[in-house]
This record gives structure tokens, sequence and C-alpha cells, in this order.
């Protein structure tokens, strides 16, 4: 046998494999020939992967290889689904699409009808010391469920929860935890169900933003990992913990998505990933849990919190108030009240909706991303950038705020003021 330290490999091929599976005949420029079939070489008595083959320094080059029967086919039924595919689902659209739309019509009248008595039922509130999480607060409060609220502010949770006991819940806790730390979010599900005995829905509403281009981002990347760990894995870990007592129940998970998972606005990559990932995991997540937790996915566009008031998370790890950098993100599009969004919210999880876009009229911008995705980029482009060089203020969607005086407008009083609360 000859030994071969450097060799060309031709790969030849013209006459068809018998073989199923992928073949490659080799030919070395000493004339040894040989087959290989899954890149193995059987050369020198030993059995030798294409990679060491390389690794070995021997040159070889590829003339031509045959694809196995198998392979074959699989080629030709890709081929048969990429005609049928697109033709099966339009027809499908036009023939199912009314009759899906009827029915579900009338199972949210349905779900409306018979929607759930909160009365006595437990709640547990993760991001409740301000915005939407606050307010869901006040809504679940009014209608007499218990609460356990949680968050890192302690001091406005208790202020919070003295409102919701006003406002009519029987029971409120307090409990101080950081949903980026796994303990934390256990300890948060074990006293609320240590305190109440059972829980009957999670709202997983916790979330931070930060405004950074992608190539602006520290390199060790801790400030997208910490959007990460608190809007994705904080909602993935009291998730975790909920579900044994969810199912007791027959429960309910609430999940703060956002529009941002789809009009993926420039500077908040990350966020708008956490959101996506989000929506990914509760979607597959209810089909796990099946009819025993039902999971409502809340997507909203713009309401009033701290978020929009320019609450943004900085590269030192601290929260800051940016409402410069909050106009040009925003721009003129409206706000919606913290309070609306709370009540459609607790109205979607009670019937037991799947999906909730609030305000509704955003869902429009799904189709407009959908289909027509170099628009969407395109304004993007042109609005929230401004010239290179120049101060980001000077972006065209926060100088037609300026100019036009919109932001008295389409801002609530609440987010003009640079004040948020603190402990
Ligand atoms: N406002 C909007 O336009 C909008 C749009 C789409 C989606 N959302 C989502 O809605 C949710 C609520 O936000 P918001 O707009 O109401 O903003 P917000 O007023 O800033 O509320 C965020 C809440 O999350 C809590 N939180 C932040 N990090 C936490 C952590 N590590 N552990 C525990 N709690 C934490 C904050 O409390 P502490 O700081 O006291 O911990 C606060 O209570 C978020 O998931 C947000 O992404 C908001």
């Amino acid at each position: 046998m000859a030994v071969i330290s450097s060799a060309v490999v031709i790969y030849n091929n013209s006459s068809p494999s018998t073989d199923t599976r992928n073949a490659i005949d080799i030919r070395f420029n000493d004339g040894m020939a040989t087959r290989t079939v899954d890149n193995s070489l059987h050369l020198n008595n030993a059995t030798h992967t294409t990679q060491e083959v390389s690794s070995y320094g021997w040159e070889f080059s590829i003339v031509n290889r045959t694809t196995g029967f198998l392979d074959q086919t699989m080629d030709l039924i890709h081929k048969f689904l990429n005609l049928v595919a697109p033709s099966f689902t339009f027809f499908s659209f036009v023939f199912l699409l009314p009759p899906i739309y009827f029915f579900n019509f009338f199972l949210s009248i349905l779900r409306s009808v018979f929607s759930e008595n909160l009365a006595g039922k437990v709640v547990v509130i993760t991001g409740a010391s301000s915005g939407i999480g606050e307010h869901l607060a006040y809504e679940y409060g009014r209608r007499g469920a218990r609460l356990a609220l949680t968050a890192r502010r302690e001091k406005s949770l208790q202020e919070i929860a003295d409102r919701a006991r006003d406002l009519g819940s029987p029971d409120v806790i307090v409990i101080r935890a950081d949903v980026s730390k796994v303990d934390d979010c256990r300890r948060l599900v074990e006293e609320t169900v240590n305190h109440f005995g059972r829980l009957d829905h999670l709202v997983n509403n916790a979330g931070i933003n930060t405004v950074c281009m992608f190539e602006d981002a520290p390199p060790d990347m801790s400030l997208f990992k910490a959007i990460m760990d608190t809007n994705f894995w904080g909602s993935v870990y009291t998730t975790r913990f909920a579900v044994p007592h969810l199912k007791n129940s027959k429960g309910k998970i609430v999940v703060m998505s956002s529009a941002a998972s789809w009009m993926n606005d420039p500077r908040t990559s990350v966020y708008n990933a956490s959101k996506a990932a989000l929506t990914a995991f509760f979607d597959t997540l209810r089909i796990e849990l099946g009819s025993e937790v039902k999971i409502t996915i809340v997507t909203p566009g713009f309401i009033e919190s701290e978020i929009t008031q320019g609450k943004f998370l900085q590269r030192d790890g601290n929260m800051e108030v940016q409402q410069d950098m909050r106009d040009v993100q925003v721009s003129s599009i409206p706000v919606g009240s913290a309070s609306g969004c709370a009540q459609a919210i607790v109205n979607s999880a009670s019937k037991g909706d799947r999906y909730l876009t609030q305000p509704s009229w955003f869902r429009m911008t799904y189709l407009w991303k959908l289909f027509f995705p170099e628009l969407v980029e395109w304004s993007y482009r042109l609005s929230h950038f401004s010239r290179p060089g120049a101060p980001h203020q000077q972006a065209p969607s926060k100088k037609i705020l300026d100019f036009t005086g919109l932001k008295n407008v389409v801002y609530p009083s609440s987010i003009q003021s640079p004040e948020i609360k603190t402990d």
C-alpha cells in the first residue's frame, strides 16, 4: 500500500451510485482509488474522516459527487412542496378564514358572558411598583382579587398595596424580589402560596429597556444580558415555580410581551429580541400545558409608564431618565393610558384570550411589518437617525414632535415629567 504524504483526491463520479447514502469516489495522484460513504475514507487499512484527511495536509479537490437515492427522493419531495404549499395555503385562507373568524367571534362572546369572577382569586403581579403593573394591581383589586405585589422598590409597593386594599382587594402582601435572580422568583411564588394557600393568576410584567446601538454596547454584553435576565429569564423562572400551583387551580398566566417584538425600533435590539423570545416561549408553553393553564400574551404599543417617561438602563447598571432619547424613540405616536391598558389586560385574562394588543389599533402595525417590511425599515432609518456626527436629538422623529407641539396632545401628562419613584 502506498504511503500518501501529499495527494490530490479527485471526486469523480460519472456512474450512478447504488448506495442509498451520499457516495464520493476518490482517486489519488498515485493511481490509488477508493470510495467514501458519509465522509469516511478507507486508506492504509484504517478509516479516516475527510476532516482528518484535510488536517494531514493531503490536498484534494472535488470534481463530482453522487447523491444517494434517499437524498434524490427528499429533493423531489421538497420541490413538490415548494410548488404545492403556496397554493394550498392560499385556498386554505380563502375557505378557512371566514368560518374560523366567525367561530372565534362566537367563542369570544361566550367567553365574555362566562368570564372568570376574580373575587377571592390569588394573583401575583411582578413589576407592580409602577406603570402598567401598578394599574394592574388596582384593576385586580377593584375586582376583589387577593394580591401578591412584587418588585425591588418596597416603599412604592406598600403605597400601591394600600390603594389596592382601598379599591376592594381583601388581602394584599408585598414581596421584595428581583426577578433576574432565580432564588427570588422561587421565593416570591413560595411566599404567595404559603400566605394564601393557592395561586390563580401569574402576571409576568416586570421589564426594563435600554436604548443603545448594537455597535455601541459594551463588548462584554453586560448591558444586553441584563435586559434578557429581567425581561425573558425573569418571566421564565417565575413561571417554572408557579406552574404546579396554576395547574392545581386551572389558573392563568399573563405575559407582558410588546409590539416591539415585531415593530423593531432601532437602538432597542435586545429589548425587541427579549419580547419576541417571550412570545415564542409562551406560545410553546401554551401547547405544552393545553387547557390546564391558559396563557394571555399582551403586546402593548406605547403605554404611559416609567419606560415611556424615558427610564432606561445605562451601561453602569443604573436606571436613568433620558426624555430626549424617549422623544426620538416614541416620537409623535399616541401613548395609551396605563389604567385603560390594565383594564383591557384583566378583561382578556378573565376571558382566557390568547393575545391582546393595546391600544388595539396597534395590531395594524403587524400587517405593515408582514406585507411591507422594506417600508417599515426605511421609515425607521429616515426618522430615527440624525445626520452623521449630529446629536441624536436632531433626529427627524424628535424634530417633528418639537416643531408641531404634538407632545402635549399625544403624551399623557404623567410621562412629561422626568420624576420617577425612588425608594
Ligand atoms: N410602557 C410601554 O409602552 C410598554 C410597551 C410594551 C411593553 N411594555 C412592558 O410592560 C411591562 C411593564 O413596564 P412599564 O411600561 O409599566 O414600565 P415601568 O413603569 O418601568 O415598570 C416596570 C416594572 O418592572 C419592575 N422591575 C424592573 N426590573 C425588575 C427586576 N429585576 N425585578 C423585579 N421587578 C423589576 C419595576 O420595579 P422596580 O424597579 O421597583 O423593581 C417596575 O415595577 C414591561 O415588561 C414592559 O417591557 C411596556
